[in-house]
């Protein structure tokens, strides 16, 4: 029987859950359901991550947990990079997986579970010419905050990753498909868009760059703040970073990650870029918006980082002063090449690295945060907060701001910000005065 009800659980990135979100509403054109929180799906679709080891194994202790009390089990579409990654393999893996489809092949994927339905196993991670994209319906409600991938794949090898291989080659959606996408997100709600890429800075179609696509859609009525993420600190260019300066919509705030602090390290990473670079770059996104918050990703115990080597990113996170920072151990993956260089670093060590560097991170977010208490800003109401009364917004430096208001999702209030914590502001409505 064909599964009426599903439910789709996406891990890891933004992008997956960009990818989440046009699966369900794939399905949801052909006819099916989402299953209501608690309720069983017929389909389950697991939206995969692969970028580090834990992320991949807990795609098959996630396939299975869904065997019910009873013996019986939904239909499994294991989607994603782990799907990419392993392809048939991971059929023979899990007997319970029925459908096997890449980031790149989703658009088949109510072809795919009708074949499942028919007693198939189909398995596609196909990356056809043809864009997936041109195969979707269009958008029609949106989240106050919604996210468009105009970029996909990477290009630069850094020795550590799996994407260049899980998401194939650097490419750029057209700016047209864009723009329409755009205009439909607004229309049905979105205030703000969040253009996504693994690359994202290197989008780029006949000699226009991500700034130029920001400039137009910043000129959508009813379209407030732009952002965009995750940029490679080497296609900075400088019309992206004029940008900051000069739109409007365009959100203080940046996600650069840099992996480490120490030259020898980021060379055996294969960045492209050096420390001093690195600084260089915030330097200059800093001169043309001075309030910008910055943001991170660090990767501890890379192959050969020595204690002075770790040490120099601790240095490097306080030089920046980072708004917030992701960091992880180092997790070798099949088939890099940082996977069989010499020197990999004990888990013990990894462990301990992290908690130093995690608590300089954590204090360089209290300080960010701190610095906000006492300011006016604007912010934009995304959900409800756990008390009556209370609302969720962000702030233009993607802080999460609890206030006392009645205003809905969707609008942007003024807001004064009265204390801060680690992980969120307080703030209240700015009393207009009467007129
Ligand atoms: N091990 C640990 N962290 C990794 N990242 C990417 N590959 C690995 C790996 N093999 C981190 C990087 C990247 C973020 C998305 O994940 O910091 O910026
Ligand atoms: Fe991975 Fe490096 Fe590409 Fe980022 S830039 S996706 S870390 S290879």
């Amino acid at each position: 029987m064909s599964p009426k009800t599903f439910k789709i659980k996406s891990f890891g990135c933004q992008m997956n859950v960009y990818d989440g979100d046009r699966m369900a509403e794939l399905l949801g054109e052909r006819g099916m359901t989402a299953a209501a929180d608690g309720e069983d799906a017929d389909l389950v679709v697991l939206n995969t991550c692969h970028i580090r080891e834990k992320a991949a194994e807990k795609a098959y202790s996630d396939v299975g947990r869904l065997r019910r009390e009873d013996g019986s089990k939904p239909v499994i579409a294991l989607a994603g990079c782990v799907a990419q990654a392993e392809g048939a393999e991971a059929k023979r893996r899990s007997p319970m997986i029925d459908v096997v489809v890449g980031p790149q092949a989703y658009h088949r994927l109510p072809e795919l579970v009708a074949e499942a339905a028919r007693g198939g196993r189909p398995v596609d991670t196909d990356m056809p010419a043809i864009s997936k994209f041109d195969a979707m319906p269009p958008r029609r409600r949106s989240a106050p905050s919604a996210f468009l991938t105009v970029q996909e794949g990477c290009d630069k090898f850094c020795t550590y990753c799996v994407v260049p291989y899980t998401r194939g080659a650097e490419i750029s959606r057209p700016w047209d498909d864009i723009v329409v996408e755009a205009r439909q997100l607004v229309g049905g709600g979105a205030r703000e868009i969040v253009l996504l890429g693994q690359n994202v800075n290197a989008w780029g179609e006949e000699g226009r760059g991500l700034a130029e696509l920001i400039r137009a859609l910043a000129k959508i009525d009813g379209l407030e703040r732009i952002r965009y993420t995750t940029s490679h600190p080497a296609d900075m260019s400088d019309s992206l970073i004029a940008a900051h300066g000069e739109v409007d919509k365009l959100m203080p705030y940046l996600h650069l990650p840099v992996q480490s602090g120490s030259d020898p390290i980021l060379r055996a990473m294969n960045r492209s870029h050096s420390v001093d670079s690195y600084l260089r770059t915030i330097e200059r996104v800093r001169a043309a918006r001075p309030d910008i918050a910055i943001s991170g990703d660090f990767i501890v115990g890379f192959p050969g980082e020595s204690e002075e080597d770790f040490t120099a990113t601790l240095n490097l996170v306080d030089a920046v002063g980072y708004a917030s920072a992701y960091s992880f151990k180092y997790s070798a993956r099949p088939g890099t090449p940082a996977a069989v260089m010499e020197g990999q670093i004990a888990r013990e060590v990894m462990e301990e690295r992290l908690r130093r560097l995690q608590d300089r991170i954590d204090a360089n977010r209290i300080a960010f945060n701190q610095s906000t208490v006492g300011k006016d800003t604007q912010i934009l109401i995304e959900r409800k907060g756990r008390h009556q009364g209370q609302m969720i917004g962000r702030s233009p430096w993607l802080q999460s701001v609890h206030l006392e208001t009645a205003a809905a999702p969707g609008a942007m209030l003024d807001v004064t910000v009265l204390s801060a914590g680690p992980n969120s502001l307080a703030g209240a409505e700015v009393q207009k005065a009467a007129a």
